[in-house]
């Protein structure tokens, strides 16, 4: 076989020998028997983020074992593969290559391919020398209006990603209004085409295949909206910008060569942000706050490709998920953000994970029988506290999850909000994984309140990770997504999948390609489909206004 499966290696053995001896342990015996398990199981990451694992139903040993494997893998060759360009990426026969565009000043050297560098240096050029036009009130409208409003039309990889990070840089933004147009449902055009003046507006044509059905037909209507207003085609130049890779596809849409901002065909959707694809963040926060947020990533990627497997943050996240996957037998994993500005993370944490790892077959192209990618979910403290939280605490099923903090918000007033926020970080990682045991209920009042009774047992060992940085700004966010994008990567490889691809995507999109044939011949009646599909299409016909 040419990729090794992990439940071929040694560790793997024992592995399991060391969960036996702990999947019934008291967790807070790991604190009393380890005075330095905070020190052992932290780590302070350039003074700008500590990341705390103490709070896993995990031990030295068993850490060990698992650095072992990820060894025994060859987690160090994958990761040199991917910096220098192999192509990883074997069922698309291409590079992997978002961690150059991070290190677009090439202090790291990790590629030696000076054509790639020169190319992302001009689409960086581009990029800033437009941004700055925009920005100033230089670059017009057809009707010599300054630029008010962009419009991002695109999806999953060619959304997610800008606007979760334009959402959490918000204090950074400036005049331009950012707006985004993903779902085919026309309420999202509409309510967008609403909030705006299309003489002072920007869209651009977020896809890096240009193909994708939702963005090109968003597009087009948004053009007819031109068309009827200005009855010629003059306004495409000054409002339609492409940023895609196909380039016959832009120029067939009406859209000239000088507006289009290239997607390099070896970064893929999911890992575009820090490509041609963030233009909008570029737009709303400037170019030095996009760059700050690629130097956070570099600053990470320099981490990853450097740091001894067992002080590796991205490999020790990805080696705890892995332990709970197939010892604990955890579906899900769960991301708690505390920070309101970070509303729209989990979802694109959501793709980056499922999309990359979701897979039955592996890189020997065999039906994979173990689980895969865990179900990401999660959303924001404190409100999440106030929905779901019940279950993680009481709840039947263990849900590792990932705990991000910064303790200083941009906006200083109203701090006693944010003291509020940070106590409820630090006291639920504590109650989920110590439950009401810990000496703190022991005394008589807490035992009345917390302890008496059956039901308001909690039995505690819920494991969490503790993200904690010292600020959110562009740098933090660059250093958190990229720590995700690298742990997603590991991941893969433990699991020995091709993480850089999504072929389950495609089955579905050919099929609704069919249907909305059908579905364009009026009152069609002999559907060709299964009885439940016929079923509902009847329906449908039937219901139609
Ligand atoms: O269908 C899935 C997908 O290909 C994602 O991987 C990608 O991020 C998204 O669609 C958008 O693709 P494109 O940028 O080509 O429009």
């Amino acid at each position: 076989m040419k990729y090794k499966n992990f439940k071929d290696v040694k560790s793997w053995k024992n592995l399991q020998n060391r969960f036996l001896k702990l999947k019934n342990c008291d967790v807070r015996n790991l604190f009393t028997s380890n005075k330095n398990r905070f020190k052992e199981f932290s780590i302070n990451f350039l003074d700008k983020m500590i990341f705390d694992y103490s709070k896993n139903i995990i031990d030295s040993r068993a850490m060990n074992i698992l650095f072992k494997l990820a060894e025994e893998i060859g987690i160090v060759q994958e990761i040199k593969k991917m910096f220098s360009g192999s192509k990883i990426n074997e069922t698309e026969n291409n590079s992997v290559l978002h961690v150059s565009l991070r290190n677009y000043k090439n202090k790291n050297g990790f590629l030696k391919d000076k054509n790639t560098e020169l190319e992302i240096k001009k689409c960086f050029d581009k990029m800033k020398n437009f941004s700055i036009k925009v920005i100033n009130g230089i670059w017009k409208g057809c009707t010599n209006k300054k630029i008010t409003d962009i419009v991002n039309i695109g999806i999953g990889g060619s959304e997610l990603g800008p606007q979760m990070i334009n959402n959490a840089l918000k204090d950074y933004k400036n005049h331009l209004n950012i707006h985004y147009i993903s779902n085919i449902d026309n309420t999202n055009l509409k309510d967008v085409l609403d909030k705006i003046n299309l003489e002072t507006s920007l869209f651009l044509i977020v896809s890096k295949t240009f193909t994708t059905t939702e963005t090109i037909v968003n597009a087009n209507s948004i053009k007819k909206c031109f068309i009827k207003k200005f009855n010629n085609k003059n306004f495409i130049n000054k409002h339609f910008f492409a940023i895609s890779n196909n380039v016959k596809n832009s120029i067939n849409f009406g859209i000239c060569k000088k507006n289009i901002f290239k997607i390099f065909s070896w970064v893929g959707g999911r890992y575009s942000v820090w490509s041609s694809v963030g233009l909008s963040i570029m737009l709303s926060i400037g170019h030095k706050n996009f760059f700050k947020f690629l130097e956070g990533a570099n600053k990470m990627d320099n981490h990853f490709y450097k740091k001894k497997i067992n002080k590796n943050i991205p490999i020790i996240l990805a080696l705890i998920s892995f332990w709970y996957n197939f010892f604990f037998n955890s579906a899900t994993e769960v991301i708690l953000t505390y920070s309101n500005r970070l509303n729209k993370f989990t979802s694109y944490i959501q793709q980056l994970n499922m999309e990359s790892n979701g897979k039955n077959c592996d890189r020997n192209g065999k039906r994979i029988t173990y689980n895969t990618s865990q179900i990401i979910w999660g959303g924001t403290g404190t409100n999440c506290q106030h929905s779901f939280f019940q279950l993680l605490h009481q709840g039947t099923r263990l849900v590792p999850c990932d705990f991000v903090a910064f303790v200083n918000g941009y906006d200083k007033k109203f701090e006693k909000h944010n003291i509020i926020l940070l106590s409820n970080f630090f006291a639920q990682t504590k109650s989920l994984f110590f439950g009401n045991c810990d000496p703190f209920y022991r005394n008589k009042e807490n035992i009345k309140k917390h302890c008496d009774k059956f039901y308001k047992k909690f039995y505690g060992n819920i494991p969490s990770n503790s993200i904690m940085f010292k600020k959110l700004d562009p740098i933090s966010l660059g250093i958190l997504v990229a720590m995700y994008e690298h742990k997603v990567f590991v991941q893969g490889i433990i699991l020995n999948i091709f993480s850089f691809d999504q072929w389950g995507v495609e089955l579905g999109k050919t099929l609704s390609n069919d249907i909305y044939n059908v579905l364009k011949m009026n009152n069609h009646k002999d559907y060709k489909y299964d009885s439940s599909t016929n079923g509902l299409l009847n329906y449908y016909n039937s219901w139609k206004e």
